[in-house]
């Protein structure tokens, strides 16, 4: 597993753990994800973490020789939105090289595994598609222009979002990110094909909750707004704060990505991952400063090139491998504040706002 320090790589692994006789977790604990380079206690103990970066092919060459890996769950990557839009060929090398070179090497060391799990995002779809409610219309609008932010017409006119749906919803990324993410789904679909591997390609919604990096300011909404409410500030919310997002506690990721590993047959197409509702962003911004006894969150006007406007979507396809989320955001949001409790008692300096 690459990337397997990381906030989604630890949650699954005591579940790998029942599954495989042996886990490695490749990864280079940068930075910006851990505060300091040392293995993270969430991950399990039986997971050997190897430190290399994906994009060095001689890591790999001095891994693959000693393993054959029946699996290979792709986690790492750079997952800045924002951020991508002023580094995006940082984004680029780790997100898009770094799967080639992983995949590469894995053909030179002739090691096929029988399965490749990406965690694939909703940053694919850019704004999605949107309705005419008048003549019914689907339209795939694209990405909002500057002009158009600038003048803060935040929508489409009249148009109403629709839920994605990978196999009706056209991948149209609004940010450097996005972009990196469906050209590694693409690299890893045409290379399983030559190899005989299948891939099993998730499109994960905004994941948020326990083991969540609270240090790294780049990603990761919720835990930045629990952030802001526990120092008890008002939480400043972008555009007018009308934002939708399907937010995602990261136990019900963990076991839609397990039923993608589980299930005997995987459609080459894309699964969504979402509770399959959507939140404005002011509500989950008050629901969050109630929980802190914060005051209420305030609309700053501000904006960022490369945020979607919505994004939600539509479990019907991995409803099909028997996956259903579990955890409605209140319940999760309870859960990520008790978490975060016990890491204040840790660490006070990781909740300390920049
Ligand atoms: N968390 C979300 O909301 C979300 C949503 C959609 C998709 N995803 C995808 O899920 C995957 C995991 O996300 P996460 O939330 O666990 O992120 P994370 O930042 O917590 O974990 C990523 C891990 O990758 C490692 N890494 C980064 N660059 C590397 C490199 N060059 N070589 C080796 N390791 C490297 C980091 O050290 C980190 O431990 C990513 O591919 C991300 O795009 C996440």
């Amino acid at each position: 597993m690459t990337g397997g320090a990381g906030f989604i790589g630890c949650a699954i692994s005591a579940e790998l753990r029942s599954r495989f006789e042996r886990i490695i977790a490749i990864d280079i604990l940068h930075p910006q994800v851990h505060k300091t380079p040392v293995r993270p206690a969430a991950l399990h103990r039986d997971v050997e973490l190897q430190r290399f970066d994906i994009t060095e092919a001689a890591g790999w060459d001095w891994l693959l020789p000693d393993i054959f890996p029946d699996v290979v769950i792709h986690l790492a990557a750079e997952t800045g939105t924002g951020q991508s839009m002023t580094e995006a060929a940082r984004h680029a090398h780790v997100n898009v090289t770094g799967t080639a070179v992983m995949l590469e090497a894995l053909a030179r060391h002739r090691r096929i595994p029988s399965r490749i799990l990406l965690a694939g995002s909703r940053a694919v779809y850019g704004d999605g598609a949107w309705e005419d409610p008048g003549s019914g219309e689907i339209i795939h609008p694209g990405t909002r222009s500057r002009a158009q932010l600038a003048r803060a017409e935040w929508d489409y006119g009249a148009l109403r979002p629709l839920p994605s749906k990978a196999a009706v919803t056209i991948a149209r990324p609004a940010s450097v990110y996005g972009a990196t993410k469906l050209a590694q789904e693409q690299i890893i679909q045409a290379w399983c094909a030559g190899f005989g591997t299948a891939p099993a390609i998730a499109r994960l919604q905004n994941v948020y909750g326990p083991g969540q990096s609270l240090s790294n300011p780049y990603t990761g909404i919720v835990a930045f707004f629990c952030r802001i409410a526990r120092a008890k500030k008002s939480i400043p919310l972008y555009e007018d704060g009308k934002m939708l997002r399907d937010f995602v506690l990261i136990d019900d990721v963990v076991s839609g990505l397990m039923a993608m590993l589980d299930a005997p047959e995987i459609a080459p197409h894309a699964y969504d991952i979402g509770t399959d509702s959507a939140t404005r962003v002011m509500d989950i911004g008050q629901r969050i400063a109630e929980l802190y006894d914060a005051p209420a969150p305030h609309v700053s006007g501000r904006y960022r090139f490369g945020d979607v406007r919505h994004a939600s979507c539509s479990n019907a396809a991995i409803a099909g491998l028997k996956w259903r989320p579990r955890f409605p955001v209140e319940a999760g949001l309870v859960r990520l504040q008790q978490w975060i409790e016990t890491q204040f008692g840790q660490a006070e300096d990781m909740l300390t706002l920049e």
